[in-house]
């Protein structure tokens, strides 16, 4: 990797916010009173916070100045109409759905196109995404390409769904028993990993083809954007709001999470082409997320965010991002750790299986590996292997390929000297690998089990103990 030099940040800092790092016996404390799950620790406690990219964005002034405008009226807010007119602009969708988060507006689409017992094939499972269709009577089946499970293959487009295992698997059920295809850009589970136009195009006239609709999770489309235009033929001179549109032009609808590419602290939307679907999720958001003109968010939310979602594709923002995450990246590599090739856009995945190779799947690798990170220097990363896969619908524990760590980068908010600070806490942990033990559960909820989930450390020599009969609220 050569990519050692990047430009500065393009922004410079207006407020500030203090992070403290605690000494290593209080960090050891803390990691015990959350249970060594990396959710439960408190946001203090945390140095440099790389759990997630979502809502922990730093808006720019004029998201800011755009608070002051929120309109807060309950119903008619001149704010949903700038929200409105943003989303019509940026990715072409007529009608749109405001939701509080990417989960209302995936709960608004399962609830109206999804019957009991029909099928959702897509590109890999996101974990929310994916409960929402299971609780709406759904099956998800993963159809993506099989690089996406080989965290070393180089696949420039590891995002690609498999038309032959989408076709057979249409050939098996009947397309009336598909609900829809679930397109992911990029595929978050998988590394970050971007889905190519040209695929994108394949999948929609085969969907079209068979009457089947296509769904597209907009959370981080930007960034699939900024990868099709580096890596694919024909999309170099397009700018990023052009290939958005042209994805958007082949999908009936997209659920978006704007606490990603939209740079807002929270925000969703639900946005179609298709009317039915419109009026459907209009009807249902009234119950579950507040009236259609305001979807769960503050007239100042919808202000921001519609202010975020014209600047997300403007200036040079996406290409820092991209390059920040190619920086640390390269730092870890220098440091000898292995992770997910090709690097994404939002996050560095290190692969916990070759990190700790003496670790069995059963001893928790990943999530082992997020909590000795944090003990080692203060960095908070999240589990993304056995522990959010959770369990099938015999209640067995799933067991994917991939075993990671995401070291999410937060928008505009860490310098480069942040980024070097933990590339050498992983490089430090990595020297020390052999010593790090397993982890077990004590105690799983029903649902979305890594939020809450407790764990203690496996004695060091007997890192291979099974976790099948931990303790666990029921068998979801
Ligand atoms: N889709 C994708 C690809 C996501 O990454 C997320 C959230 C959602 C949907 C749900 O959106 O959180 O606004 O309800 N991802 C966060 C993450 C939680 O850390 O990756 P939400």
């Amino acid at each position: 990797m050569n990519n050692k030099q990047i430009l500065p940040e393009p922004y410079r800092a207006k407020m500030v916010e203090a992070i403290r790092l605690l000494p290593p016996a209080q960090r050891r404390k803390r990691l015990e009173e959350a249970g060594f799950n990396t959710f439960l620790l408190r946001s203090e406690d945390v140095y440099i916070d790389l759990l997630t990219d979502s809502g922990t964005n730093a808006m720019t002034d004029v998201q800011w100045a755009a608070l002051m405008r929120g309109d807060e009226a309950y119903a008619g807010s001149r704010s949903f109409e700038a929200l409105e007119a943003a989303v019509r602009d940026v990715y072409g969708f007529p009608f749109i759905v405001p939701t509080h988060q990417g989960r209302g507006a995936e709960h608004l689409l399962s609830r109206s196109w999804i019957k009991p017992g029909q099928h959702v094939p897509g590109n890999m499972y996101f974990t929310t995404t994916r409960l929402h269709q299971e609780l709406a009577g759904g099956v998800f089946d993963d159809v993506i390409v099989d690089q996406a499970h080989q965290p070393d293959s180089t696949h420039p487009f590891k995002g690609d769904i498999d038309l032959d295992k989408l076709k057979a698997l249409v050939q098996r059920l009947g397309q009336d028993k598909i609900a829809y295809a679930a397109v992911a850009a990029p595929v978050n589970m998988a590394g970050g990993q971007p889905i190519s136009l040209g695929n994108l195009k394949a999948v929609s006239d085969f969907c079209r083809s068979k009457g089947i609709r296509v769904v597209l999770d907009a959370a981080r489309a930007v960034e699939n954007a900024w990868f099709i235009r580096e890596r694919e033929d024909g999309y170099a001179d397009w700018t990023l709001g052009e290939i958005l549109r042209e994805m958007c032009s082949l999908v009936d609808a997209c659920t978006m999470s704007a606490k990603k590419d939209a740079y807002v602290n929270i925000g969703g939307f639900l946005a179609t082409h298709d009317r039915g679907l419109y009026e459907e999720a209009m009807n249902l958001c009234v119950v579950y997320e507040g009236l259609h003109t305001y979807g769960g968010l503050a007239g100042r939310d919808l202000e921001a965010l519609a202010v975020g979602v014209r600047e997300m594709v403007e200036g040079t923002w996406m290409d820092h991002r991209i390059s920040q995450v190619r920086y640390l990246a390269a730092r870890i590599e220098d440091a000898g750790a292995p992770f997910v090739v090709p690097v994404g856009g939002h996050a560095v995945f290190l692969d916990a299986r070759r990190f700790l190779p003496h670790l069995p799947q059963e001893a928790l690798p990943a999530q082992a590996l997020s909590a000795w990170l944090y003990e080692e220097c203060g960095v908070r990363t999240m589990e993304r292997g056995t522990v959010s896969a959770g369990r099938d619908d015999q209640g067995r524990d799933r067991r994917p390929a991939l075993e990671l760590v995401r070291l999410t980068l937060p928008r505009r908010v860490y310098t480069q000297s942040h980024l070097d600070y933990v590339a050498a806490g992983v490089g430090r942990l990595y020297a020390r690998r052999g010593s790090l033990p397993g982890l077990k559960f004590v105690y799983e909820p029903k649902r979305l089990r890594f939020f809450q989930s407790r764990f203690c450390p496996l004695p060091a020599a007997a890192a291979t103990g099974a976790n099948s009969d931990h303790p666990k609220a029921s068998a979801y």
